[in-house]
């Protein structure tokens, strides 16, 4: 059973690791995945995300997979594209501990973090407040409610982390 608070330094529990996902390991993200979107990712989505630093799957001290963290660098600016972890797993500090090891990790020359996120998805927004994105616009009508052809559209918070005076 998780721990109350297995993290809330920013920093991974002990035995805890932050691992290159593999094509091996998608269908251990789409399982992830299916319980964190009402528009789940499909397969050919983390498989396009596959690159050596772009993608990485949390396990837990047993090596079971847990979460998963996806984003690309494009010149000075990076762009977190997905990032969740099993429901049972959620409020225990792991999201702070993600984000935390992948500004650890951009690199150097990377000025911004810049993400997408649903309008009512208060726990993601909340994280990303917590580290200090802040909201610089939003898409109209961005995301699609869920996989229902008729469900209807949510706007995108479109929210940035300025890393140049960090
Ligand atoms: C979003 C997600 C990754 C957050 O990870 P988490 O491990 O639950 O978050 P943490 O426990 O690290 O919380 C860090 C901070 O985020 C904020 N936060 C976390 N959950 C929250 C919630 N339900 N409501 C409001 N704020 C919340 C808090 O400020 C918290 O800091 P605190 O514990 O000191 O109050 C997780 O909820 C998740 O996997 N959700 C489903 C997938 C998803 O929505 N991904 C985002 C796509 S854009």
């Amino acid at each position: 059973m998780p721990s109350p608070a297995v993290a809330n330094s920013g920093a991974l529990p002990t035995g805890w690791q932050l691992r290159a996902m593999a094509a091996a390991d998608i269908d251990a993200a789409l399982a992830i995945e299916q319980q964190a979107s009402p528009d789940p990712w499909r397969r050919y989505a983390f498989e396009q995300s596959l690159a050596p630093d772009g993608a990485q799957l949390l396990v837990d001290p047993h090596g079971v997979a847990v979460g998963f963290l996806i984003w690309r660098v494009v010149a000075d600016q990076a762009e977190l594209l997905n990032i969740a972890l099993l429901p049972e797993w959620r409020g225990h500090g792991l999201g702070r501990a993600l984000l935390t090891a992948l500004l650890e990790q951009l690199p150097a020359a990377v000025s911004s973090l810049f993400l997408e996120v649903r309008a009512s998805n208060l726990a993601a927004i909340g994280l990303y407040a917590a580290v200090g994105f802040n909201q610089i616009g939003e898409r109209r009508d961005y995301y699609r409610r869920s996989c229902e052809p008729l469900a209807g559209r949510e706007d995108a918070l479109v929210m940035a982390l300025d890393l140049e005076f960090g």
